[in-house]
């Protein structure tokens, strides 16, 4: 019983920790900035090798959301902030919630050291972090920079079109054959990632985004492959702040095509929470105790939002 209370705590003090960092009071902890779309989930002929989800194996109606991380009221520097892409697809007592984020790696391995990591960030009565507990932390704990690093060497696109999107962890997938194996699912851009190169950064602010976003569905509509990343049985699949090998070079089945085609109001997104516990049957979560926070953590936030 103390040991729930006290993981309860944990969860209550990462939100917390989550919006003293990102200035929101009644917003969502993170990735509060936003814009609520609507489109069409088309399956591929391959879908089912991977999983039997009836999310991912048959057409549905999408609700998702483009969003923004960082800080409410701070400076933007727009390419090098992490983008977020919620959907929720499927029907019924099919529905799945995959968030995914413009980077493959989180920032923590454990739960205990994400809430170090962002304690640490909270703004101190004479300003922001203390940059020399920041620098200490970093050394002592390396792959709390692997996101950071990542973000640094990869420049954003200006648009959440031409963004490549991960869910980052682990999931268990199991297909018609009863064969269950890990997969990562990656949100690729179907006109190809425009990544800036190298050393390039343009300020994009989120507004810019917000009027490129609203401008190319007005224009036609916005298409992404949805990829399962196939894992191997040696695969690193507890470890949230590193990639798999060669991750980037693997096979991979494109599950279908997100079609965004329409704004929704922000009410249809704000009235409810993409939740990455919401996955339908023939995906299952992912093991790591990253995920498992997770499922607690959104909750939360939706309770304290506004
Ligand atoms: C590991 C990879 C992660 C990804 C890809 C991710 C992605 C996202 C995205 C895209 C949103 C915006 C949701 C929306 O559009 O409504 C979001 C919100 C949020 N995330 Fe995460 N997140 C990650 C990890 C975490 C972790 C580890 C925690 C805490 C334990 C967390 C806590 C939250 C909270 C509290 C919100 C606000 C929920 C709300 O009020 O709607 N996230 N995340």
């Amino acid at each position: 019983m103390a040991m729930i209370r006290s993981q309860a705590a944990k969860h209550a003090s990462i939100v917390g920790a989550m919006k003293a960092i990102t200035g929101t009071s009644n917003a969502r902890a993170s990735f509060a900035r936003g814009r609520c779309v609507r489109g069409t989930y088309i399956p591929s002929d391959r879908a089912d090798e991977v999983t039997t989800s009836q999310s991912f194996t048959r057409p549905s109606r999408v609700l998702a959301r483009f969003s923004v991380d960082g800080n409410l009221k701070g400076s933007e520097m727009g390419n090098l902030v992490l983008r977020g892409f919620s959907f929720r697809l499927g029907g019924g007592d099919h529905r799945s919630d995959i968030l995914t984020q413009s980077a493959p790696i989180h920032y923590a391995r454990k739960v205990d050291q994400m809430v170090e990591f962002l304690n640490m960030r909270r703004p101190r009565a004479s300003g922001g972090p203390d940059p020399v507990k920041m620098r200490a932390f970093s050394a002592a704990h390396p792959e709390t920079r692997h996101q950071a690093d990542y973000v640094a060497a990869h420049p954003l696109p200006p648009s959440f079109a031409d963004t490549t999107y991960w869910a980052v962890h682990a999931f268990p997938a199991t297909n018609a054959n009863g064969e269950r194996q890990f997969i990562k699912f990656k949100v690729a851009p179907v006109v190809g990632d425009a990544a800036l190169p190298g050393g390039e950064v343009k300020a994009t602010s989120s507004d810019a985004l917000d009027d490129d976003l609203q401008k190319r569905i007005g224009a036609s509509d916005i298409r992404f492959s949805l990829m399962a990343l196939l894992g191997r049985p040696d695969d690193p699949v507890l470890d949230v702040t590193i990639r798999w090998p060669n991750e980037d070079s693997r096979e991979a089945v494109r599950l279908g095509t997100i079609v965004i085609t329409a704004i929704e109001p922000d009410e249809t997104c704000d009235g409810s929470v993409f939740d990455p516990g919401n996955l339908a049957d023939g995906i299952g979560y992912p093991p790591d105790e990253i995920f498992a926070a997770r499922r607690a953590a959104y909750a939360i936030s939706l309770a304290r939002r506004g």
